[in-house]
């Protein structure tokens, strides 16, 4: 398969071209796996974060556990309410954070990484599934634009 080109433009214009080739790639394949996969890597490419991922959710073992991602190695487990993943999966929400060195319980998995955004992914009836996490080399690299389109390119998988 063709490499993604990368789109040059406003941060707005980027996210838009990725959703169009994301909806033709995404929509095509129904497991999460695959998917969750293919989105790390058009996100990886387009914008070249320094670390784009999933964490599943582990109900028995209450953690999440690695899943597909692009970038330097990662923690595999991230226990409930711990970190700014098990913080979004705990109190159901995303998390921007402009200075992760300023956040509570921040679990550093690279040295590298200084801001952070972080979504849940939840399946038809509402219940999370996994965690979107993206890090940053840069400071205050996210805001409600990212995720407001990064939800939008969520909701194109059946989690
Ligand atoms: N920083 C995350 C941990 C995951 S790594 O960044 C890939 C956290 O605090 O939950």
């Amino acid at each position: 398969m063709d490499e993604f080109a990368r789109f040059e433009g406003a941060k707005s214009a980027q996210y838009q071209h990725l959703m169009a080739q994301a909806e033709a790639v995404l929509k095509a394949e129904s497991h999460w796996l695959p998917n969750a996969a293919n989105l790390c890597a058009m996100l990886k490419a387009q914008f070249d974060w320094l670390w784009v991922g999933f964490y599943w959710v582990d109900e028995p073992s209450q953690s999440l556990v690695l899943g597909p991602f692009q970038g330097p190695l990662a923690c595999t487990r991230i226990p409930y309410n711990k970190g700014v993943c098990g913080r979004a999966w705990a109190e159901g929400r995303s998390f921007i954070v402009p200075n992760v060195h300023e956040f509570e319980g921040h679990i550093a998995c690279s040295s590298l990484s200084n801001s952070e955004i972080v979504l849940p992914c939840r399946d038809a009836n509402g219940k999370i599934k996994a965690v979107l996490d993206i890090d940053s080399r840069d400071y205050n690299s996210f805001d409600e634009t990212d995720a407001q389109y990064l939800a939008g390119l969520l909701a194109l998988i059946q989690w």
